[in-house]
């Protein structure tokens, strides 16, 4: 075979069988295939798309391009849930022990934030002492014990998507249905996982802006899983605007503890439990996701949940305390209010732009390597459809520096004040099964 005849085919809206794509793959990671050839196919892709079967092929041949993790070893269906990215989103924090504290073992892998959205296990790591690098005898130990961990991706596993994915940055081909796909599918097969739950997040914060990719790329999910018999549900939920009332690693955390004690913003709230059912029901605690949600609530009401996130922490090295006390957190030295010039309606919210602001405080990464400073952030006081009158506080600026004259610019333009009151944005958008 020769990359440049596979090139022209897919350039000329022809088909890549099996053997070509796994051909491909097996000769890039080889490095007998140039970045230069890759990038034409890449972008051929881009403007071409592929068929169902070919993204499921593409996905499979970078899956076995390194190691696949066996769980087979820990009893029960395992579960994961992946989320496309969004701001504020901490839903896996309080999902994992909510979940895992109705018997459904949890195998997390996780990611960390780059630009505007945030990772899990930053997050994470703002509990002091918190250890996301478990070898893979001790991540299989751990959820075998307590039924949860939550982990960095091995990197031995899906090397071809790490490469394609390093190339896709620089070649402007990052955002193609078919190579997010397949790159999210090959490494969440990888880990090992029975079942997924996919959060496709649409929105002005998200990948996707609109719900007509929003769905293609559900589909596209749902069918490589199923296809490689891993059960997968995938809710598009909306990301107009952050979810709950925090940006930032360590407020994120202190949120999610909210969430475990009963106490945190309804969204966030709502949207955990509802992930949490159709992890139930994938699990094989009930067919019912009505009754899969209100053992969901159960477990927050009595602690349950609670007293599995503490267990979590001290598995992997934190400080449990944190739960009791989240004082103990990493705190920003200076709190800056950011006020409402104008009154009326929060009628929309710039949240990629929210996150940026996050990202300038030094709570994101522009590049792989950024160090991050945990304590800072955004508390946010309103969100679409709150009243505001002029000098409201619309948000709290977390920061270790006083000089953020430019983020509280960026927050203010980020909020859309107007004279009508919005309509409710729907949480939930679709399930695609
Ligand atoms: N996340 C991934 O893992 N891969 C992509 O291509 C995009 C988002």
């Amino acid at each position: 075979m020769r990359m440049v005849d596979l090139i022209t085919k897919k350039r000329n809206h022809e088909v890549l069988s099996q053997a070509e794509i796994q051909w491909i793959i097996t000769e890039y990671v080889a490095e007998n295939i140039p970045d230069y050839q890759m990038s034409a196919l890449l972008m051929a892709i881009y403007f071409n798309g592929m068929t169902d079967e070919e993204q499921a092929q593409l996905a499979f041949a970078m899956l076995h391009s390194g190691d696949v993790l066996d769980l087979s070893g820990i009893p029960g269906i395992k579960v994961d849930k992946h989320s496309t990215g969004g701001v504020g989103d901490k839903i896996s924090i309080p999902l994992a022990p909510i979940v895992a504290s109705l018997g459904v073992p949890i195998p997390m892998i996780s990611g960390r934030g780059l630009g505007h959205t945030g990772g899990t296990l930053d997050k994470l790591e703002s509990i002091p002492g918190f250890n996301v690098n478990l070898s893979e005898a001790e991540f299989i130990a751990q959820v075998k014990a307590h039924g949860e961990a939550i982990v960095s991706a091995d990197t031995k596993m899906a090397p071809a998507d790490r490469r394609i994915y390093a190339l896709r940055d620089v070649t402007a081909t990052v955002e193609a249905i078919p190579l997010i796909a397949s790159s999210i599918m090959s490494k969440k097969i990888a880990s090992g996982t029975n079942a997924l739950v996919f959060d496709v997040k649409v929105g002005n914060g998200a990948f996707m802006k609109t719900e007509a990719d929003a769905t293609k790329l559900a589909h596209a999910l749902v069918d490589i899983g199923k296809q490689a018999n891993v059960q997968s549900v995938a809710l598009l939920t909306d990301m107009n605007q952050p979810l709950g009332i925090t940006i930032g690693n360590s407020l994120e955390i202190a949120e999610s503890i909210a969430i475990l004690k009963g106490r945190g913003p309804k969204d966030v709230h709502d949207l955990t439990v509802r992930l949490a059912g159709h992890m139930l029901v994938l699990g094989g605690v009930t067919p019912s996701l009505e009754v899969a949600i209100g053992l969901a609530e159960d477990v927050i009401r009595d602690g349950r949940a609670l007293a599995k996130f503490k267990q979590l922490i001290k598995d992997q090295g934190g400080d449990p305390t944190v739960v009791d006390n989240p004082k103990l957190l990493p705190q920003a030295q200076y709190q800056i209010a950011v006020k409402a010039t104008a009154a009326g309606y929060v009628t929309a919210m710039d949240t990629n732009a929210l996150g940026v602001a996050v990202m300038q405080l030094g709570g994101g990464r522009a590049k792989k390597d950024d160090q991050l400073d945990l304590a800072v952030g955004l508390v946010l006081h309103k969100k679409i459809g709150t009243p505001v009158s002029v000098g409201d506080t619309l948000a709290t600026i977390h920061a270790n520096t006083e000089n953020v004259d430019a983020v509280v610019e960026a927050v203010q333009a980020a909020y859309r004040i107007g004279a009508e009151r919005p309509e409710r944005l729907p949480l939930i958008h679709q399930i695609i099964t």
